[in-house]
């Protein structure tokens, strides 16, 4: 699988195993790979961390990255997942950022992911010593300059670093701040603003967040908070009113990509016992106070945040788009030239459609209907080509003009 950044992430592997090595006090192994026992070892910590902050979530919030086995496994393991997430959703960002700050940054995955994607700086910052001195390490290792700086914001007086950004980062933290439940949303929308006051305008702040239903969810409360605050959201939702998919419990977003699953990972994952195959986040970017949300390009759109839900004779999905979430069918018989990319969307994807007539609870396609690939997941959605705004008539004092 080739995606744009797959060269950076190999590039990254070795210089991982060897900052490992090094923490760890080891000897030299082969580069690009680790030997057996160190898969081994390796895998224990990957197996608790997978359970303490997926399964059972007791590690959310602790303080893992200061254990070294932990810290070692999530480096080798969840660095590398991390960073390509990363690097997906900077893709569809609209500016190239300059100045990028990534907060709780462990030992670095999203703040790489933005030098690598062209920020020239970056500072990263989290409350963990250690992982900010792996995330140096890996900067001496690679040549790339990365400034740290502890930060707590569940600490009394825990400024934000100084300085104006282009680019504000939170992968993987949000969720594990301010305790669980809806008593989070409120700290955690207020984190968020005083966030959004650092950013330029015209920049974003990006979060990420696995792609569970609890952390999900999460994401998608803390996503109403701020746009009941006005902030504009750049991506994923086109949809401007409350996040459709609170409604019921059982709904939530996620992105899911295709990805070039390094072999180490690979070797990790079937170590643990998990099953990783493409990479699936949540994520959300806002625009900082007084924009505007993104202008859409023409069309009746679309984001599709469902898998394909084929059924007999018939593709179905869950389309998110400017009037909401609905569900999306058409029955195979009605496949023709001009829908027939209809059959092979992926999630994430954008799509344009015409003619569909409202059925059950959702909308049918048929063959009088037109699909059109807007943007395929990964991308941005182009925006709409600004409007001539009419030539202003010159103004004139001639009072018998009047
Ligand atoms: C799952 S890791 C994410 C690391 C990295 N951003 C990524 O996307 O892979 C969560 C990070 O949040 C940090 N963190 C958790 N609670 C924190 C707090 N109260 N203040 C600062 N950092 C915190 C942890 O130290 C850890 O580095």
């Amino acid at each position: 699988m080739s995606n744009a950044y797959s060269k950076d992430l190999e590039r990254w592997m070795p210089r991982l195993i060897a900052v490992w090595r090094a923490s760890r006090g080891r000897g030299d192994g082969p580069e690009t790979r680790l030997t057996p026992q160190e898969v081994k070892e390796v895998a224990a910590g990957v197996r608790q961390l997978s359970l303490g902050l997926t399964r059972e979530r007791q590690l959310a919030g602790a303080r893992y990255m200061d254990d070294p086995k932990l810290l070692g496994a999530y480096l080798l393991f969840y660095w590398p997942v991390s960073y390509a997430q990363a690097r997906q959703v900077l893709g569809e960002l609209p500016n190239r950022p300059r100045q990028a700050l990534d907060l709780g940054s462990g030992p670095g995955p999203v703040a790489f992911a933005a030098l690598d994607a062209g920020a020239g700086e970056v500072t990263a910052a989290d409350r963990s010593k250690a992982a900010l001195n792996l995330a140096r390490a890996l900067a001496t290792e690679a040549g790339e300059a990365l400034a740290t700086r502890e930060w707590d914001p569940t600490k009394k007086a825990a400024a934000l670093p100084e300085g104006q950004f282009d680019l504000v980062t939170m992968g993987h933290v949000v969720n594990e701040l301010y305790g669980t439940g809806d008593a989070a949303t409120a700290p955690r929308a207020a984190l968020l603003e005083a966030v959004l006051a650092k950013v330029k305008r015209g920049g974003s702040l990006l979060v990420m967040e696995p792609a569970l239903r609890e952390t999900s969810r999460g994401l998608l409360h803390v996503r109403d908070a701020m746009v009941a605050k006005g902030y504009a959201v750049r991506a994923p939702c086109m949809y401007r009113g409350p996040c459709p998919a609170l409604v019921k419990e059982s709904d939530w977003c996620h992105a899911e990509r295709a990805w070039p699953m390094p072999r180490v990972v690979e070797e990790l994952a079937r170590a643990a016992s998990l099953h990783k195959e493409a990479l699936k986040m949540s994520y959300l970017v806002l625009a900082p106070k007084d924009e505007d949300w993104p202008t859409l390009p023409p069309g009746k759109l679309f984001r599709i945040v469902s898998e394909s839900l084929e059924g007999k004779g018939r593709q179905r999905y869950i389309g998110c788009g400017p009037d909401g979430r609905v569900g999306l069918a058409m029955q195979e018989r009605h496949r023709t030239e001009k829908n027939d990319r209809f059959f092979q969307l992926n999630r994430g994807d954008v799509i344009a459609v015409t003619q569909t007539e409202p059925k059950g609870d959702g909308l049918a396609l048929d063959d009088r209907s037109e699909v059109r690939m807007v943007a395929a997941a990964g991308r941005g959605v182009p925006p709409s080509p600004k409007e001539e705004t009419p030539p202003t008539p010159p103004t004139t004092t001639d009072s018998s003009t009047r």
